[in-house]
């Protein structure tokens, strides 16, 4: 796999010198922010709820003959339980703000403009999108040459997305389907990973800090990152070239094309890694080569900053939804991920849990690598 620039982890550090403990001010000092990211968090939320449920409206994805069929014993979701969780979410993320824990965040692009194209490609594609879930072809792209030389559990149309993780169209397009489906609320359930890494590193020199971003994909999370810790050395890392530029162009951050079960990244050098929603896309033989990668790449008492998708064992009463999910989006590896023992796996490779969180579908770990190896 070859590099697209800047991977030298210890020298990327743009200009910007806005510690978030400089701002001063004392308790309340955050509190404009704060109510700046509710204010955009409605916008967002009410926006993509509205392409989402349009694009639903177009397609129609339970219905016809060609409809994927989905049956459970589970219960129905509550859907008054199901509003309270997604509306914590945006709660929970203006509180982290408020306590200055990271700035508001711009989740959207900030011109109107920007938006409205957005979302108009990502409906304009729907329908591409519902023909793959319809014909349940979710390896169109192992006929695209791009896709050649890859792990073959990598070479999908995760979600039924056009184009897969291949191609540029797909990584200006993939922050659009994300939003839609978790109707803007994607941004607040990432940061949960944030919140907890945020005070894990409060108080900390952030010059002496280094961190990677696996999985960054098209660098949403990267960026976040980025804006609270403008001063440590972060870069991020992912398979898709074409998602490595999007992330370069979104966090100003280098990047480095790797697979995370081989990262180009000395032993014992980081003082953290983030992983979110990488592992319910990893077949079960993978997901404790990857564990084992990070905790390697992770300094003695370093930290791995975790968040993907809620299991049953966590939220009992969203088992229907959880279930429904990779039949209408093919996720090929979310069944044996909703099963998967996550604590369990990450002990195995030297992880312990020092905290958790969750929002919405998304849950959140903070675990640490042993200060000693044990003899
Ligand atoms: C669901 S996306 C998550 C992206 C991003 N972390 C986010 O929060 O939106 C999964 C990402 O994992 C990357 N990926 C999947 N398998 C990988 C592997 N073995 N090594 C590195 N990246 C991988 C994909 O290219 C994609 O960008």
């Amino acid at each position: 796999m070859g590099h697209s620039g800047g991977e030298r982890l210890g020298t990327d550090r743009p200009g910007t010198d806005r510690p978030r403990t400089d701002r001063g001010g004392g308790r309340g000092a955050f509190a404009l922010d704060a109510a700046a990211q509710r204010g955009k968090a409605a916008a967002k939320a009410a926006w993509w709820t509205a392409a989402g449920g349009l694009a639903k409206f177009m397609t129609r994805p339970t219905e016809g003959k060609a409809a994927p069929r989905f049956s459970s014993d589970a219960p129905p979701v509550s859907q008054a339980r199901l509003r309270r969780a997604y509306l914590s979410a945006f709660e929970k993320d203006a509180g982290d703000v408020a306590a200055g824990l990271y700035p508001p965040m711009e989740d959207a692009p900030s011109h109107p403009a920007a938006s409205i194209l957005k979302a108009w490609d990502f409906l304009a594609d729907a329908r591409e999108v519902d023909g793959r879930r319809r014909r349940g072809d979710g390896v169109e792209v192992r006929d695209d040459p791009k896709s050649q030389g890859y792990p073959a559990y990598y070479r999908q149309n995760f979600h039924y997305q056009t184009g897969g993780w291949f191609t540029a169209d797909s990584a200006r397009r993939y922050d659009a389907q994300v939003e839609a489906l978790f109707s803007g609320a994607a941004g607040a359930m990432r940061r949960r990973a944030l919140s907890l890494l945020a005070k894990h590193w409060r108080g900390r020199d952030q010059r002496a800090l280094a961190a990677i971003d696996v999985a960054c994909g098209s660098g949403a999370f990267l960026r976040d990152l980025a804006e609270t810790f403008p001063r440590a050395a972060l870069a991020g890392v992912d398979l898709s070239p074409a998602y490595l530029i999007e992330a370069r162009t979104r966090s100003g951050r280098g990047m480095v094309q790797a697979n995370a079960e081989r990262l180009p990244v000395a032993d014992g050098s980081l003082d953290a890694v983030t992983c979110v929603y990488l592992f319910h896309e990893l077949p079960p033989r993978v997901r404790p080569i990857v564990a084992a990668e990070l905790v390697r790449v992770l300094k003695p008492g370093g930290v791995l900053a975790f968040a993907d998708s809620v299991q049953p064992s966590d939220e009992p009463h969203l088992a229907r939804m959880l279930e429904a999910f990779p039949a209408y989006f093919h996720e090929p590896f979310y069944g044996s991920y909703a099963a998967e023992d996550l604590e369990a796996l990450f002990a195995a490779v030297g992880l312990r849990v020092i905290g958790r969180d969750k929002a919405f579908l998304t849950k959140a770990l903070l675990l640490e690598k042993a200060q000693q190896c044990s003899p």
